[in-house]
């Protein structure tokens, strides 16, 4: 059931560091740029914070510096990601505009003193980014040195999307007439005449923050949209100067991780490669996972964090070009603990993002600065200059990789739908604590790959065809294209709860959710306080539950008759959150009647198949042996894996 298709031009996996020699003695960059040449490392990403000594003062360029560091990597064989500096301005331009700053939902500024210091929506930043960006995609647009650019860093970090700034707000008016044309029509769409709030014009219209209580969820959605749009609209604008200026360069920017501020897939339209930046450990420890999960990953991060990023951001690209632009090469400074990776991880990493189809990891950072913000951070030296743990794995990764070679285009195995406006619409509405359409996805994803399941996780809307199974984990909106597209797919689909629940204008549908999903209607929904659950053989009704009217067959059925999971043919639909032994159990029906092969893995093993290669991880602080099921002949590596070890096969 299985299509695997070869990249037209296999190219091994590359590796390179993210490098501030703006931060370091001009002694230091040829010995630095020889150590990472011996290293073998072959991309160097650098400048995305460098405007104050790029442009002093204003009007004042010094490239003399940026000219030589340039040349200097370029003779140790370097390539150059070289980033617009645009996340953060320097003082003296705030101070010629300081309404450039975003406000808070509090209305509070966020001034100058870090980095990110900007409002999307602001006109006169939006002209002083794309002016700095032509001024450096002119100057080194040609240089042979310079293989990629990178836009910013991280559009969204520190809470930066939402601004509640008058630009923002006066943006907004503009996009609501755009939208909607007239005014009469936006009262409708949102359902305004509910509490009176209905407007006359669109000048009328404010932004969603300081109501008394929640504002309209419509309006909220608007103005989530707008916004998305907005770091959309920032970034192609540099992308055109850059694109003018540098013909025959990919361009990329990097992302987050467990972030969903803005649609990624829109923006990723603009990028030739989709780049994120990977720091399981501080995730771990950020993000909702278990205390147990926690203290057991502790060291080497929960085994699906990174994977599920490299599926999504694969997906973000048509060509399904992605990088990870910053790997975490020891204790980060961010997180609520930041303990240091298991002797073994940095390399696990690497090799985890290879098997996804990467084409290159870059670590961050090389040197660990001694001053200012991120002094706790780990980079590939200390900062004293020698050598930290994390150098002689990037060393070993860059010895796999050539001895494991090119590997090919991920298989179409799994695809599971993601949008990134479902979680928007959890977000605003959650109707429960904790209830995410991410972090759905998320379980899924993770539920899948426990049995050893290749996943790409796709847009609603690509193409499903050479996929064995469709997973749909929370879709609120589902289009008439979408479910249409899903009537024609052949294999086995999962629908997740909560989907085809909203309008696009984020109300109720008539006839009631799921509409065309499946056959049944969900007559009402509850959210479940912890404890309160349906309990069934081996799984449980936790969190959310949906009382559904269907003639389909109900598969699953708790002790107490509530049904868990429906089934109509090849669909099934699930009634409850999707959690625990639940989504394990379902995801297993599914892929076994989809004809999928599945492992029975031990605890912290991993699988990813890449064209002829299928690489096992052990994520587990103990030994653990990979099973027989994974058949062919090791490339790299033993069956019997210590912790944070890898093997490689070649696909039988
Ligand atoms: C990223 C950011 C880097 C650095 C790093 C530290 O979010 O892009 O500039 O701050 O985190 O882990």
């Amino acid at each position: 059931m299985t299509a695997a298709t070869e990249s037209p031009t296999p190219v091994p996996m590359r590796l390179g560091v993210c490098y501030y020699p703006e931060h370091w003695p001009e002694q230091l960059w040829a010995e630095d740029a020889a150590r990472m040449a011996s290293a073998g490392l072959t991309r160097v990403r650098i400048g995305e914070f460098a405007w104050s000594r790029i442009e002093p003062e204003p009007g004042r360029f010094e490239w003399a510096w940026l000219d030589r560091a340039i040349a200097v990597l370029d003779d140790a064989g370097l390539g150059v990601i070289l980033c617009t500096p645009t996340a953060t301005p320097p003082k003296w331009l705030v101070d010629t505009m300081p309404d450039m700053i975003a406000r808070d939902a509090e209305g509070n500024p966020r001034n100058f003193g870090s980095r990110r210091h900007y409002c999307f929506s602001h006109p006169g930043y939006r002209a002083a980014a794309v002016r700095i960006a032509r001024a450096v995609a002119e100057r080194y647009g040609n240089h042979p040195a310079v293989v990629m650019w990178q836009t910013d860093n991280e559009y969204g970090c520190h809470d930066s999307v939402l601004s509640f700034s008058d630009a923002a707000r006066d943006g907004f008016r503009d996009w609501l007439a755009a939208r909607y044309g007239d005014i009469a029509a936006l009262n409708a769409a949102w359902g305004n005449v509910f509490w009176s709030m209905e407007y006359r014009d669109f000048a009328e219209v404010e932004l969603p923050n300081l109501t008394v209580t929640e504002a309209n969820p419509a309006h909220w959605l608007a103005f989530r949209r707008f916004s998305s749009d907005q770091v959309a609209a920032f970034n192609r604008a540099q992308v055109e100067v850059i694109r003018a200026a540098s013909p025959g360069r990919d361009v990329t920017h990097n992302f987050m991780g467990f972030y969903t501020e803005f649609d990624h897939h829109d923006l990723s339209r603009d990028l030739d490669v989709a780049g994120w930046d990977s720091y399981p450990l501080g995730f771990l420890e950020m993000f909702r996972f278990s205390e147990a999960d926690k203290l057991a990953y502790a060291r080497q991060g929960h085994p699906d964090i990174a994977a599920f990023h490299h599926d999504l951001y694969r997906g973000c690209t048509s060509g399904g070009r992605w990088a990870v632009l910053e790997q975490q090469p020891g204790p980060v400074n961010w997180a609520r603990h930041n303990p240091a990776p298991l002797p073994g991880m940095v390399r696990l990493w690497t090799l985890e993002a290879m098997a996804h189809g990467a084409e290159l990891v870059s670590y961050f950072r090389w040197r660990q600065a001694p001053f200012a913000q991120e002094q706790m951070h780990a980079g590939l030296l200390r900062p004293d200059s020698v050598d930290a743990p994390g150098l002689a794995e990037a060393a070993q990764a860059a010895a796999d990789i050539a001895s494991i070679g090119a590997v090919g285009v991920p298989p179409r195995s799994v695809a599971l739908v993601f949008g990134y406006d479902s979680d928007w619409i959890t977000g605003i509405q959650p109707q429960g604590q904790g209830l995410s359409a991410l972090w759905a996805a998320f379980w899924c994803y993770s539920a899948l790959r426990r049995k050893g399941l290749d996943i790409d996780i796709v847009p609603p809307g690509a193409p499903l065809d050479g996929y064995a199974l469709v997973v749909v984990p929370c879709l609120p909106v589902a289009s008439a294209a979408f479910t249409a597209q899903l009537d024609a797919f052949a294999g086995e689909i999962v629908i997740g709860p909560r989907s085809g629940s909203k309008t696009d204008e984020f109300a109720i549908p008539l006839p009631l959710p799921p509409g065309a999903l499946f056959p049944a209607t969900v007559a009402r929904v509850e959210s479940l306080r912890p404890g309160l659950m349906h309990a069934g053989k081996g799984w449980e009704i936790a969190r959310w539950f949906e009382h559904v009217e269907s003639a389909a067959e109900a598969e699953l059925v708790a002790e107490d008759g509530a049904v868990a999971c429906w089934r109509a043919g090849k669909r099934r639909y699930l009634a409850a959150w999707p959690e625990g032994a639940l989504i394990d159990e379902v995801v297993a029906r599914a892929a076994r009647d989809a004809g999928l092969l599945l492992h029975d893995l031990p605890e912290g093993v991993r699988l990813r198949s890449a064209g002829a290669r299928t690489f096992a991880f052990n994520y587990s602080a103990a030994p653990a042996t990979v099973p027989a099921s994974v058949a062919g002949d090791l490339v790299l590596g033993t069956r019997a894996l210590g912790p944070a070890q890898v093997a490689v096969f070649a696909s039988a």
